[in-house]
């Protein structure tokens, strides 16, 4: 079959690689219909999350048709069914996953000694990202395998298109998760810093969830019009300060909560220093991730407020300002999705047209043109703000 491989740092190819087959009894084999490049898969194509290896199949935001099911499905999936494949692998029975702790599951890392040894304790497989969360291949294939697919999956109606529903499996539970995190009132102010697809799934979710306000940060024009779109007020960093206006929007206070939805890989900017510091300390390998937004929404948080994380951070980060956060009293949530959490409400909340995820879609593609891609939705060329493939 056909697939997106990494090869090294800004280096993926259309491969030919072998079909995957069924290994275990909880196994299914999909025939993708439709995949997404995610803000996550250009950490890994800049090489940034250590242990990929060449030859690795990128993707974990993918959906398609079951071809084939292993002996022990229990009549849970069959051939046939139409499923989203949650990029959190799930095994639906330990400890973690009973409490609905799904991107933490105990048993579906197989390089599970690896996580131990480098996380402390091991964290649940993903699909196309890294050794260190199992090395699965990912979907940006003709044909994927979901292991422990009885309980790795969503079913979704004919009556939906793959667009409305794609974003299932990743983007839209995230945004959803980091800001049901906040425990929005409806007299919060929500900042949100990065609008990319996270972030317009965060806005969006936000504003469903009830806040007050919602407050959009980032750069690109395009990236700020779709957000005042989805009903946020909107900063551009480059021409004003983020913090004077967040602070003029809450009577001087300060958002009660704030969203980082962009992760390690913040812009570099002369008006910030501090971005000049991690750019040059990442080069030469001393600090992994670039955290000034963390450390904005630390200094501007509203005391006793909460910082939400969607953005991935790899590793080590250089000067935090802890005593700030605790000084104030911050309350910190984060976390890779708990995927399967979300996605029963959020099915039927597309069902019932509360929301459309598709809106975010800007580029579709074939799966063979995917190593452009990634370089468009990379450089931000041509207004890409979404990229789905089809193979
Ligand atoms: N937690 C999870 O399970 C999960 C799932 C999916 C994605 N992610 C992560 O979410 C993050 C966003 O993903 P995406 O697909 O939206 O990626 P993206 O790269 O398209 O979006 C990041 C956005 O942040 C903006 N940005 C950069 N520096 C900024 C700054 N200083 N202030 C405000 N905005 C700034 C960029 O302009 C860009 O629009 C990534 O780190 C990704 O890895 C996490
Ligand atoms: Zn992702
Ligand atoms: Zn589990």
């Amino acid at each position: 079959m056909k697939a997106l491989v990494w090869h090294g740092k800004e280096d993926i190819r259309y491969d030919t690689v072998s079909d995957p087959e069924i290994e275990d009894p909880r196994d299914a084999i999909v025939k993708v219909t439709s995949c997404a490049i995610c803000g996550s898969d250009l950490h890994l194509f800049h090489n940034f999350i250590p242990a990929m290896l060449p030859g690795d199949i990128m993707g974990h935001e993918m959906m398609g048709e079951v071809v084939e099911v292993g002996s022990g499905m229990d009549g849970r999936l069959k051939k046939g069914d139409r499923i989203v494949v949650p990029f959190t692998i799930t095994c639906g029975e330990c400890e973690q996953c009973k409490r609905g702790n799904y991107s933490v599951c105990e048993r579906t890392n197989r390089k599970k000694e690896l996580a131990d040894k480098v996380f402390g304790h091991t964290t649940a497989g993903l699909f196309g990202y890294t050794h260190l969360t199992g090395g699965y291949p990912g979907g940006q294939a003709e044909y994927l395998r979901v292991p422990f697919a009885d309980t790795t999956h969503v079913k979704v109606p004919e009556n939906l298109s793959d667009e409305q529903v794609l974003f299932l499996g990743d983007i839209f539970p995230t945004g959803w998760q980091a800001a049901a995190q906040c425990d929005i009132q409806k007299t919060d102010t929500v900042a949100i810093w990065g609008c990319g697809p996270v972030g317009q799934m965060a806005i969006r979710s936000a504003v469903l969830l009830g806040a007050k306000q919602v407050v959009a940060i980032d750069l690109l024009p395009e990236r700020l019009s779709m957000a005042e779109a989805g009903g946020a007020i909107t900063i551009n960093f480059k021409e004003e300060s983020v913090i004077e206006r967040l602070n003029d929007l809450t009577e001087g206070k300060g958002p009660e909560k704030c969203i980082d939805a962009t992760g390690m890989e913040s812009h570099v900017s002369f008006a910030q220093p501090d971005t000049i510091y991690d750019r040059a300390k990442q080069l030469i390998a001393m600090e992994s991730d670039r955290p000034h937004v963390l450390r904005e929404m630390i200094y501007v948080c509203r005391p006793a407020g909460t910082i939400s994380i969607p953005g991935v951070y790899a590793g080590l980060i250089d000067k935090m300002p802890m005593g700030l956060a605790m000084n104030k009293g911050l309350t910190f949530r984060m976390g890779q999705t708990h995927v399967r959490r979300w996605t029963d409400d959020l099915l039927r909340r597309i069902d019932d047209g509360e929301i459309d995820p598709s809106f975010v879609i800007t580029h579709t593609a074939k799966l063979g043109d995917g190593p452009e891609m990634y370089n468009v939705f990379r450089d931000k060329r041509d207004s890409c703000i979404k990229v789905v493939l089809k193979p």
